[in-house]
């Protein structure tokens, strides 16, 4: 009886003695984690001198000095770590912790991100500030919280140009050719509503798409043709301004709300400053972008006359019609009348 007492106790305290080594073990783990910094992975596909590259490093470098050893970033440009559709997964799983892939791309979760892919629906970039700080906009940043996304904010690359292999001064210029666009329904149906011949590609494969001729046109910003030298493989680009590139900024929701209180606020200030001094200078990016195309000689740019503009919107128009139902006449309605605001 004794015996199996002490046996008992012997056994119980060898236990226990596992379990509190287990324990430290645990709690060792956990308190490095704790105690060490805070790391948020920020991969993302442009190059770093693009609005959103700039973007990037700025809100590391804020982040890192206004939470030295709490937080850090770790931006990977040029689709270095990744794809925007491999981002997209990455962030739902955990594997990064913040990503900004243009709003097109968000087509494939859910189609209440279309509006911004319209053709012609936002004039500039006043307007797509105005619709979306308004509650169509900001009710956006919350919607696809069960996918995994939360979005904090909202960066502009810029208005998109058609580049290709001959300048599209009206929409018959288009017909038959084989355009990249991004991955998004409205963009292919924007394409086949010109008689193009729209092919979804990854931007990592652009370049050499054009280079090799697998497709002959595409349309993106000044910024993100020169950054990726585009100009180098495309003999034209026509300014039509006919669309809008931006990005979400988003979090995992989980990630983000396990963060220390005092550090989601930080974070979230910093989002903001961030984003507005981003915003401020992507049309000059992108500006500079174009010159520095045009002085490269190899690509010519043709700018379009108010009537050949006007040519491009009513072949694109039909496109609306189409999305309207999934988009919601309301929030079109409410863009349209930002872009006819004058102020
Ligand atoms: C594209 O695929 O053309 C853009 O989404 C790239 C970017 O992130 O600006």
């Amino acid at each position: 009886m004794i015996i199996r007492k002490q046996n008992i106790f012997t056994l119980s305290s060898f236990g226990g003695a596992v379990m509190l080594c287990a324990l430290a073990l645990l709690v060792g783990c956990e308190k490095q984690s704790a105690d060490g910094p805070i790391l948020i992975k920020f991969p993302h596909v442009t190059a770093p001198a693009t609005p959103k590259g700039r973007a990037a490093e700025r809100f590391k470098q804020v982040v890192e000095e206004r939470l030295a050893g709490r937080v850090m970033v770790e931006v990977y440009p040029s689709a270095q770590l990744m794809s925007d559709d491999d981002s997209l997964d990455g962030l739902a799983f955990g594997e990064v912790q913040m990503i900004a892939v243009s709003l097109s791309k968000l087509d494939r979760l859910t189609p209440k991100f279309q509006i911004f892919d319209l053709p012609f629906l936002f004039p500039d970039l006043q307007t797509v500030e105005k619709f979306q700080a308004s509650p169509y906009g900001q009710e956006l940043l919350t919607s696809i919280v069960d996918r995994k996304l939360l979005g904090l904010s909202f960066w502009h690359n810029g208005m998109k140009q058609f580049g290709g292999p001959v300048p599209m001064r009206t929409p018959e210029a288009a017909s038959g050719l084989k355009f990249r666009i991004m991955e998004s329904d409205v963009l292919q149906a924007q394409i086949l509503q010109i008689g193009g011949n729209p092919q979804k590609m990854a931007f990592g494969e652009v370049y050499q798409a054009l280079q090799t001729g697998a497709v002959d046109a595409q349309e993106n910003t000044w910024s993100n043709m020169y950054s990726s030298k585009f100009y180098e493989v495309q003999a034209h680009v026509t300014e039509t301004n006919h669309g809008y590139l931006g990005y979400l900024v988003a979090v995992n929701p989980d990630f983000w709300n396990s963060l220390p209180d005092d550090v989601r606020v930080e974070l979230t200030a910093i989002v903001l400053e961030v984003s507005a001094w981003a915003n401020d200078e992507s049309l000059s990016i992108n500006l500079a972008g174009r010159e520095k195309i045009i002085a490269s000689g190899q690509t010519e740019v043709t700018e379009l006359t108010s009537e050949e503009r006007v040519s491009w919107q009513q072949a694109m128009r039909p496109v609306w019609d189409k999305f309207s139902d999934s988009i919601g006449a309301a929030p079109i309605a409410a863009a349209e009348a930002y872009g006819t605001q004058t102020e």
